[in-house]
């Protein structure tokens, strides 16, 4: 009797400790899914899936996922021996203090065909077209490690898209420079 009390008791607490968990801190370590695909309407370009944040005033970036690991797009209709670039939003995010080490919402940006001279910095990442096709794999940081840098964003953010990156531009006002090689 005494013993099956216990053994209540302790699932009763097992299950709270599992709901306090899940609720404090959703998805914090899990891997989402690609977020970015190729855009044909218009020149080296991407999309999301999520689609791009149209709320007035805001920055019209695109929607991505903490945590998007190895996932690979193909960006098209590129002009050769061009540089491309994108900036990262989440800077914009409120930080306790800019770690040593941060390099912003992308952990990888890789060309894997067509592209050459990535930059990545917490501003953003740019990058030289040499084809027509870039072919790129790319990894954002997890939820995670984004508070060891924005230690005031609340957690309800792990859990849904951020408006993360502004569309490619090239040459525009707010395009960052390519380094030469
Ligand atoms: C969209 O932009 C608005 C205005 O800047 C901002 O308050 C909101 O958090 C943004 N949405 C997302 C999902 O980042």
């Amino acid at each position: 009797m005494m013993y099956l009390r216990f053994f209540a008791l302790g699932v009763a607490w097992v299950a709270l400790l599992q709901i306090v968990q899940g609720s404090l801190f959703p998805n914090r370590y899990a891997m989402s899914p690609c977020t970015l695909k190729k855009e044909l309407e218009q020149n080296c370009q991407v999309k999301s899936t999520y689609g791009k944040n149209t709320t007035s005033g805001s920055f019209k970036g695109l929607l991505m996922n903490f945590g998007e690991t190895k996932c690979r797009v193909s960006i098209e209709q590129c002009y050769p021996n061009t540089c491309y670039s994108f900036r990262d939003l989440t800077a914009q995010l409120p930080t306790d203090f800019l770690a040593v080490g941060s390099t912003g919402f992308f952990k990888q940006f890789e060309i894997i065909s067509g592209g050459k001279d990535v930059t990545m910095t917490t501003e953003g990442v740019s990058f030289v077209a040499t084809s027509s096709v870039v072919l790129v794999e790319y990894s954002t940081i997890t939820c995670q490690e984004f508070f060891r840098y924005h230690g005031r964003v609340p957690y309800q953010l792990c859990n849904r898209p951020l408006e993360a990156i502004t569309p490619i531009d090239t040459r525009g006002p707010n395009a960052l420079s390519c380094s030469a090689t």
